[in-house]
């Protein structure tokens, strides 16, 4: 078995609290399986670095990370500087240059934990976000003209690509196949405002769906996805969306599986010409950050995804199995679900289950 290198970026805020805890787990996994191993470089890129040298990451910082077989992230964001800042300085660089197009995001409700929603119970949410991640409304495509007068002028545009598009689609399809549980996707846009760029993603929905018979298929405006999200999370199956919408939809799919902690996200690059990302969906999370108390499973979570795409599939279904019986018992959880453990005695647990 392989020795893998993972660039580790843990980031500002929670990120450095949950990335410990997620190598924590990679050691327990690299423990258990002789001849399968990590070598972890650590990257200090964020806002500490940006104000040391006026830059999230250095000029060569994508070159550095590429030779890698995966990103561990944690989180970027400065209660001090601009989150536009932070986002496009690091995050976004990364997604872009790595042609990570895919993102992945599953919101599952597990035995153990309870929803925000009334009456919803384990299972009941149980789908998978495909997010465009490297185009769409978050392309840095616009400008200002006349900053501060009276005539100013801001253009911010949107970027769709058939590229683009067809690959996010075709990667939920496929991925719907795969899942075999519910065999839907759900396209969500807003063509009824946006006449080009959404217009244009429903016809490429519309080929592609073609192509897949089996799979039932909806496509739906978003504020009606985000009103379904609550009312009826139990229809949906795969969802397919825009960069920005789906990451709007994902906090909601996240917060009505109990916590921003448990969701985890992967950053695939599908042709495999570059590293791909793992990170957990949240944030930086000033409001707990330096308490301890972070929820460490989105990121363990994550952990798991990045290992089922370096191909341990055996070792990634144990740490989300260790993840499942964590919940389930109830035992050592943060406050966010309900418990009183800290963000490390969650990972000790993931460990000790991951053990027995
Ligand atoms: P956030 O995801 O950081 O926090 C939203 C809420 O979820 C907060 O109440 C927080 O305490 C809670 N939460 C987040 N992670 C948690 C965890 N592991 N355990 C328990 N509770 C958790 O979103 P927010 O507040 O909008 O953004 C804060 C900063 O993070 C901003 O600077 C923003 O730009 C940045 N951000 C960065 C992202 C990234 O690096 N991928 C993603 C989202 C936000
Ligand atoms: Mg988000």
């Amino acid at each position: 078995m392989p020795d893998y290198k993972l660039a580790v970026i843990a980031g500002d805020g929670v990120g450095p609290e949950v990335i410990s805890e997620g190598r924590k787990v990679l050691d327990a996994v690299a423990g258990s399986n002789p001849g399968l191993s990590f070598t972890c470089t650590e990257f200090p890129w964020g806002s500490d670095y940006y104000r040391e040298t006026g830059n999230l990451m250095p000029d060569d910082g994508i070159e550095q990370l590429a030779a890698h077989d995966a990103i561990l992230f944690g989180a970027v964001g400065d209660p001090n500087i601009p989150d536009h800042i932070t986002l496009h300085g690091l995050l976004l660089p990364m997604r872009r240059s790595f042609d990570q197009g895919v993102c992945i995001r599953p919101a599952y409700l597990y035995p153990g934990v309870k929803s925000p929603l009334a009456g919803k119970k384990a299972g009941d949410v149980d789908l998978v976000i495909f997010r465009e991640n490297t185009e769409g409304e978050y392309a840095p495509i616009g400008g200002r003209l006349y900053p501060g007068t009276a005539h100013e002028t801001v253009i911010q545009t949107n970027v769709f690509t058939r590229r683009g598009t067809e690959r996010i689609i075709r990667a939920a399809f496929e991925y719907c196949v795969r899942r075999n549980k519910k065999n839907k996707v759900t396209s969500v846009t807003k063509s009824n405002a946006q006449a080009f760029g959404m217009v244009f993603w429903d016809e490429v929905f519309r080929e592609v769906a073609a192509e897949f018979p089996s799979i039932e298929t909806e496509s739906l405006l978003v504020d009606r996805a985000c009103m379904d999200f609550v009312r009826w999370p139990e229809e949906f199956d795969v969802v397919v969306a825009s960069n920005l919408f789906a990451d709007i939809l994902s906090d909601i799919a996240a917060v009505i599986t109990g916590s921003m902690g448990l969701a985890p996200s992967a950053n695939i690059n599908p042709e495999r010409r570059h590293p791909s990302m793992f990170e957990p969906v949240h944030g930086a999370a000033f409001d707990i950050t330096g308490k301890g108390i972070a929820n460490p499973l989105a990121t363990i979570s994550a952990v798991a995804m990045m290992l089922d795409h370096l191909g341990e599939h055996e070792a990634a279904q144990k740490v989300d199995g260790a993840v499942a019986r964590c919940l389930n018992e109830r035992k050592v959880i943060t406050p966010d679900l309900g418990g009183n453990a800290t963000t490390s005695q969650v990972a000790d647990e993931v460990v000790r289950l991951l053990a027995e």
